[in-house]
């Protein structure tokens, strides 16, 4: 997997250093609320986490990226591109997704990490199309995902059942000409 970098991030494969932070940041039920079907309940649950990471990245099913801080190389958060899509002009990532740990939040750390991937998907990659989405109760996650370009597509009322109830939930895309536009490198 090519290693990315930004001003203040390194974006890489993980390794099995990375395990005691992995855990950390999945094991978390109240940070992970949105993102419940991913959290682990143990080291031995978070190191297959790790691992099957690992294994869709070999694969190139999915690319499932640590983002970790310049200074010292510690993970932080994760972003995450599912590759279901091949179409003759490129490719589709469907979903992106993201999470950081708590003590990370509110520092723009996301938004930069996601624009590095978004940068490298469509300028590097050969990707065409990026969609993400959420439950519409996920504010934080929204902010980011106007942040860095992507427009809302659909809202979708009740349309899953999450924790006890029906949730609204919203989807978001960005084409790669948009990217470009919006970048002003058309
Ligand atoms: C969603 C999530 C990743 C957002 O993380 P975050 O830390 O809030 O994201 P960022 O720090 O990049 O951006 C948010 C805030 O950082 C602040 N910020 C500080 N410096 C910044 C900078 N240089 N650039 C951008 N934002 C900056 C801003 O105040 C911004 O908030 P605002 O736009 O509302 O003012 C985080 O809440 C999370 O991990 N949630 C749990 C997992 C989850 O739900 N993931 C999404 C599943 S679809």
């Amino acid at each position: 997997m090519v290693v990315l970098e930004s001003d203040r991030l390194i974006i890489r494969n993980y390794r099995e250093s990375d395990l005691a932070e992995y855990h950390k940041m999945m094991s978390d039920k109240t940070n992970m609320y949105w993102l419940i079907e991913l959290t682990t309940t143990s080291l031995e649950e978070s190191r297959r986490s790790m691992e099957f990471a690992l294994e869709m990245n070999a694969k190139e099913k999915m690319r499932l990226r640590c983002v970790a801080l310049k200074e010292n190389d510690r993970l932080i958060g994760a972003v995450g591109c599912e590759l279901p899509t091949k179409t003759p002009v490129g490719h589709i990532v469907d979903p992106m997704a993201w999470f950081i740990l708590p003590e990370y939040q509110n520092k723009g750390y996301i938004t930069e990490a996601v624009k590095r991937v978004m940068e490298y998907e469509f300028l590097e990659a050969g990707c065409i199309r990026i969609v993400t989405a959420a439950f519409k109760d996920n504010i934080p996650t929204q902010k980011v995902m106007v942040k860095v370009g992507f427009r809302k597509e659909a809202e979708k009322i009740k349309a899953r059942w999450y924790d006890g109830q029906m949730r609204d939930r919203v989807e978001y895309a960005i084409n790669r000409d948009e990217f470009l536009q919006m970048n002003s490198m058309k």
